[in-house]
């Protein structure tokens, strides 16, 4: 084994299609330029992860990810220190346990002297997700490991189309730092649709649409477009059982400070909002104003 080694993978947002991804329609997401780093070295003693993020550590899943992924590597997860630097904030929507899975697995190739292939990362990374909710899709990791902005279909192998925005796509984040769980979002939205198959599919078949309008609107650099597909993605979600009181307290400042339009982004039940259009830098400060925590970014540079 080669050590030490590394392994980086972005953070990401879902712009269009969370959830209904997982029912096989498109889902539209873009890395945010915001990383997770993975160091691994050999020290005696059990595996163990360290990390600068107290949500992580404070969480088993991690350290499961760890032993798992070195299992699927073919290394022994004796001996395996893997120190973990984090610009995500965990559990609010932004792709971390995406980034962990997709960072790790990069760093411990590394040192069992492998290159993964993208088909490889993204079906390990898949897998590996699945430690922290039981369906996922997969469009996490593929946003984790490409970065970029893409239209993702589930399968195996998954669709996946780069969409290059034609102007850059500026794009304002919110979220109080109060982490939920996507599983339990996923498990009940799974229940529900146990109970009412056809209305669910109605609802998901409206999002799939949505989903290549804005992927359009992406290519043209149409944010007014993008922005009306946001907000009628967000009553959707809404509808689905998966928005929140905060989330829409949020999305309504944004729509407020001048957004084009705004909605939660990956499992929802709070966590992080995102919006379009208007001015970034004044949404971020009109929702920084009612203690939310923002990031601007620009996505699929
Ligand atoms: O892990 P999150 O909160 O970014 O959400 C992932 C997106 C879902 O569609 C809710 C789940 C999935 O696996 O696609």
């Amino acid at each position: 084994m080669k050590v030490p080694t590394c392994g980086r993978a972005a953070g990401k947002v879902i712009l269009l299609g969370e959830h209904a991804v997982v029912y096989g329609r498109p889902g539209l997401a873009a890395g945010i330029g915001r990383f997770l780093t993975a160091e691994v070295s050999a020290e005696a003693g059990a595996a163990r992860l360290e990390t600068d993020r107290a949500e992580l550590a404070a969480d088993g899943r991690p350290a499961r990810l760890l032993t798992e992924a070195a299992r699927m590597l073919g290394l022994p997860d004796d001996g395996l220190v893997i120190r973990v630097r984090s610009e995500l904030p965990a559990g609010v929507g932004l792709g971390s346990s995406a980034a962990l899975a997709v960072a790790v697995l990069r760093a411990l190739a590394a040192a069992a002297e492998r290159t993964l292939t993208a088909a490889e990362e993204l079906a390990m990374g898949t897998r590996l997700e699945a430690i922290f909710h039981g369906h996922p899709s997969g469009i996490d990791p593929a946003a984790a490991a490409l970065g970029t902005c893409l239209r993702f279909v589930r399968g195996e192998p998954p669709a996946i189309t780069a969409v290059r925005p034609s102007a850059p796509l500026r794009l304002t984040i919110a979220f109080h730092e109060r982490p939920r769980r996507t599983s339990s979002l996923v498990t009940a939205l799974r229940q529900r649709w146990e109970a009412d198959r056809a209305r669910h599919e109605r609802l998901f078949d409206e999002i799939g649409a949505l989903v290549d309008a804005g992927a359009r609107a992406v290519a043209d650099g149409d944010i007014r477009t993008l922005g009306s597909a946001f907000d009628r993605n967000q009553a959707l979600l809404s509808e689905l059982g998966v928005s929140s009181p905060e989330v829409e307290a949020l999305v309504g400042s944004a729509r407020r400070a001048g957004a084009f339009g705004a909605k939660l982004t990956g499992g929802g039940g709070g966590g992080a909002i995102i919006a379009v259009g208007g001015e970034p830098e004044r949404l971020a400060a009109a929702l920084a104003a009612t203690g939310a925590c923002t990031i601007v970014t620009e996505v699929g540079a």
